[in-house]
């Protein structure tokens, strides 16, 4: 079996013989305690090389993620990568991910046919060679993913197969198709959230929406206007989008893969394609990364789009609650109040707490679906990118098992969430004197009050929101999507 990839990537498992093998390139593992695979033990038998002398190199230790490439190592192989894994008897999934991540960035820019990853024989308890099939399709699709729509200059990439020496050969495809399935989603969600603000309207997603609804038949797709929301009393995610000349959509994507009767899953992503700030206005500097404000929503893509390659049967509905966040003449005004669809009333005293005004209507629009489970993903706050840094999403929910169930999801998939408190005692800082809540609760625990914000909105289903203003993006010389958290929530959607 093998599989298309949209970067021009060939996955397939197959049994090798190093003796006769024949390839561009093979990928093969050391270990910092001077030990060699099997593989490259026998590579360095059948090669002419100082490979088995490596670690009188000064320079290889085989540390975790180190790399040494010797050419020709035999008549019939072009090139041989040796990656480091660390010491052998402390391997685990996370070290084999970060060993296999920077490969992922050297094979990004190989343009060699035939690579073969001679990588299963690295011992991991409890990994099976499905999981490590996995994270090398995951690591090698992430790294190959190379953005070129505004850069004409670039070219795409050439056609490359990678296969995996493997002797469970039915085992490690399964593994290769997931992996594959989840770089795929989330290199979906880097292409929406690196796209300019210019290019990714609201109006822009809507329309990537129904192309995926006309491409797959058991995804429908609908797409409310502004005049539909209205008549629907989302007063408080139009308040977002009033300021704007682009009209806000709220998309809704219905994933069928189980019985009509079966409840679905919801997610629901914030997508403001740029942030302003609104009346509120933010301060220039580094503005510009306001165009990530939409990666909740991207993320959304990301999952439907490894859902639909991985057909999983249960039922998924998608939310993307998108609008632009202007100062124009139309704009609300702190100190206004509006109407929101759950009939609360809201003070608006920030504009630039927009995202829990979009997300609240597009929560009480999902109660219609009856949903198992919500998870609403936002990049929703600068004060849990202060509490949690790049590393975790801020996780909140109004249950602790399904909380543990996604800290669980986070850890397996190596797309990590904290979760953090939602007490009843910091609702009080939401109180307003002239409406049923205001939209921000001042600078303690801006993260948590944000959740607790949408948590008046959420109190008829399981529910939990993400957090991901830290892991969203990259900042910097790096600057770009990551497409977290689409393997957290690819992890949890496949395991119902
Ligand atoms: N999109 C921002 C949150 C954000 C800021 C994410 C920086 C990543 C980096 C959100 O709409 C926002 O502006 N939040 C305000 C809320 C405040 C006004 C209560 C914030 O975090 O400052
Ligand atoms: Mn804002
Ligand atoms: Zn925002």
């Amino acid at each position: 079996m093998s599989i298309n990839v949209s970067n021009n990537t060939k996955f397939s498992a197959k049994k090798v013989s190093i003796d006769t093998l024949k390839t561009d390139c093979i990928v093969v593992a050391a270990f910092s305690d001077g030990k060699l695979s099997s593989t490259t033990q026998q590579l360095a038998k059948n090669s002419d090389l100082a490979i088995s002398d490596l670690y009188k190199q000064e320079e290889f230790t085989g540390k975790l993620g180190q790399q040494v490439t010797f050419y020709q190592p035999t008549k019939n192989i072009g090139k041989a990568i040796i990656l480091g894994f660390g010491e052998k008897d402390k391997t685990s999934i996370t070290s084999f991910r970060k060993a296999l991540s920077g490969l992922g960035k050297i094979l990004a820019k190989s343009t060699l046919k035939q690579t073969v990853l001679c990588l299963d024989e690295v011992e991991i308890p409890d990994c099976t060679s499905e999981t490590k099939a996995r994270i090398c399709a995951e690591a090698i699709s992430h790294g190959r993913y190379q953005y070129t729509q505004t850069l004409p200059g670039k070219k795409a990439k050439s056609n490359v197969s990678i296969s995996y020496a493997t002797d469970n050969t039915k085992d490690a495809n399964k593994g290769l198709t997931k992996g594959h399935a989840i770089g795929k989603g989330m290199n979906v969600a880097r292409e929406l959230g690196n796209l300019p603000g210019n290019i990714c309207t609201p109006s822009y997603l809507a329309s990537q929406a129904k192309k995926l609804g006309k491409a797959n038949k058991n995804l429908s797709v609908k797409v409310l206007s502004e005049k539909q929301m209205k008549e629907l009393g989302m007063g408080s995610l139009l308040s977002v989008s009033a300021g704007s000349h682009e009209p806000a959509q709220l998309i809704v994507m219905e994933y069928k893969g189980a019985a009509k009767s079966e409840k679905p899953h919801a997610i629901v992503g914030k997508g403001i394609t740029f942030d302003t700030g609104g009346i509120s206005l933010k301060p220039g500097a580094g503005m510009d990364e306001m165009k990530f404000d939409m990666c909740g929503a991207a993320s959304v893509f990301g999952t439907m789009t490894t859902l639909l390659e991985l057909q999983p049967k249960i039922n998924v509905v998608a939310v993307v609650a998108a609008a632009e966040n202007m100062p124009g003449s139309k704009a609300t005004k702190p100190g206004d109040i509006v109407t929101s669809m759950s009939g609360q009333t809201i003070e608006i005293l920030n504009t630039d707490a927009e995202g829990r005004l979009v997300l609240c209507d597009a929560l009480s629009y999902v109660e219609r679906f009856k949903p198992q489970s919500v998870i609403d993903i936002a990049t929703l706050t600068g004060a849990c990118v202060i509490a949690l840094g790049g590393h975790a999403t801020g996780l909140f929910s109004n249950d602790d098992d399904f909380a543990d169930e996604l800290v669980a999801a986070g850890i397996k998939s190596g797309d990590r969430a904290w979760h953090m408190p939602m007490w009843d005692e910091y609702q009080g800082q939401l109180d307003s004197n002239f409406a049923d809540i205001a939209n921000i609760g001042g600078r303690p625990a801006g993260s948590i009050t944000a959740a607790c914000f949408l948590s008046r909105f959420t109190k008829k289903y399981t529910w939990a929101h993400l957090d991901i203003a830290g892991t969203a993006w990259l900042s910097g010389g790096a600057k770009g999507a990551t497409g977290r958290p689409v393997p957290l929530l690819s992890e949890y959607l496949l395991s119902k």
